[in-house]
């Protein structure tokens, strides 16, 4: 049996879907693992680690995927790289189905069997295998780390002889996992934070981090029985902004993560919020991708609107690479590790599984995902 890992080529990709560790555990299980020439560069994992691990490198993305049986992936495949994959392989990575299948659409067409990460379900049993949750992570505390060093003050109280320096008064709207991780990070450096989401089970979670919880008027309980977010009926909506537009006097930094399964972000800070904003003040909108949370905010882009620089940079987890890679890494391998038969160390996936069944868009030459699935 051979797993395959290429190096990911889309631009500002710097993960990579192996870490030293998973390499070492699929050889000792007796899987041939081998990976592109210089995939782990920008993880800080050299060849010679992967090597050292148990790996064989190979020149090219041709060579590396050739007479895989698994394929482990950052990004979607390329149209080109698509073309290389063998008939009858399985892809697993994140596969963006939700905002465009043109590459869903190619694996399927190339007999591939893929699963796309994004789509497992959130239930207890796959959360070792949730990339979206170890990489939101990341993204939560590199959003006010790169939030803090662009802003032009000092984050914590300072008292010296030459006066005070009051606290930064930090927003966080939306406290999922990306969210609860940029309070924690505030906090930490010493800002004040505040923070608001629209399922009441948070606020606790919220002040147990130190942060306050912001008080509106009433919104309605806006949770699934599965835990997820709702969007707002409309009075809720207006509660929500008039209790925003009340504090935007005085915040100096936001980071947006607010999100809706399945829909485009909600926009929470309007112009007329970014109005009331002082100058210098610094939004970070981790939803960008999505539509972002944030009046401007344009995805991949830095925007200055009335004094506030607006943040929409993308895959802010692939900057902490060396970090990310690992998790990810692990991640994939929880997920692989049922697809395999350990005796016989063959593929046998079990289709009926919940988490096999929804993540998997492609089997047989057959999408298995339709088009409504777009956001
Ligand atoms: P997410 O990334 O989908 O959304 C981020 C946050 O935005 C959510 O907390 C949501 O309630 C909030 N939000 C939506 N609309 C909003 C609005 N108008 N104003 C303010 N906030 C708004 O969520 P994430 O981080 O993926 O987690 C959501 C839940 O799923 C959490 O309870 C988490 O623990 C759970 N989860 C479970 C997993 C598992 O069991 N495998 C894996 C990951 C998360």
């Amino acid at each position: 049996m051979k797993i395959a890992v290429p190096k990911e080529s889309a631009a500002g990709e710097f993960r990579v879907a192996a870490s030293q560790d998973i390499v070492k555990k699929l050889t000792d299980l007796g899987i041939s693992v081998v990976i592109q020439k210089e995939a782990g560069i920008t993880s800080e994992i050299s060849d010679q680690m992967y090597q050292e691990a148990g790996a064989v490198s190979a020149p090219d993305f041709n060579a590396t995927v050739d007479q895989a049986d698994i394929i482990l992936k950052i990004q979607p495949p390329s149209a080109e790289e698509v073309k290389a994959l063998p008939k009858g392989s399985c892809l697993v990575c994140l596969m963006n189905v939700r905002s465009d299948l043109t590459a869903a659409k190619a694996v399927a067409k190339a007999g591939v069997t893929c699963f796309a990460m994004e789509l497992l379900p959130r239930i207890s049993r796959a959360q070792n295998m949730d990339v979206l949750s170890s990489q939101s992570n990341l993204a939560g505390y590199k959003a006010v780390i790169d939030a803090i060093a662009a802003y032009k003050k000092a984050v914590p109280m300072m008292m010296t002889a030459a006066g005070m320096i009051s606290p930064a008064q930090v927003l966080v709207l939306g406290a999922g996992v990306a969210g609860l991780q940029a309070i924690a990070t505030a906090k930490r450096l010493g800002a004040a934070v505040t923070a608001f989401d629209v399922r009441p089970s948070v606020k606790e979670q919220v002040e147990s981090l130190g942060a306050k919880f912001l008080e509106t008027a009433k919104i309605e309980q806006a949770e699934t029985t599965g835990g997820y977010a709702k969007e707002l009926d409309e009075q809720s909506k207006k509660n929500q902004e008039e209790a925003l537009l009340a504090i935007m006097p005085k915040t100096d930094i936001i980071i947006t993560t607010a999100l809706i399964p399945g829909k485009k972000a909600p926009l929470l800070i309007t112009e007329e919020m970014l109005k009331r904003m002082k100058s210098g003040s610094i939004v970070f909108d981790l939803a960008a991708e999505q539509g972002g949370n944030c009046y401007g905010t344009l995805y991949g882009k830095t925007v200055t609107h009335y004094g506030t620089t607006i943040f929409g940079q993308s895959n802010a987890a692939s900057q902490l690479s060396a970090s990310a890679s690992p998790l990810f890494a692990k991640n994939l391998y929880n997920f692989i590790l049922p697809m395999i038969d350990r005796e016989k160390i063959s593929l046998n996936i079990n289709f009926e599984d919940e988490i096999y069944q929804a993540a998997c868009i492609a089997k047989n030459g057959q999408l298995l995902i339709e088009e409504s699935t777009h956001v």
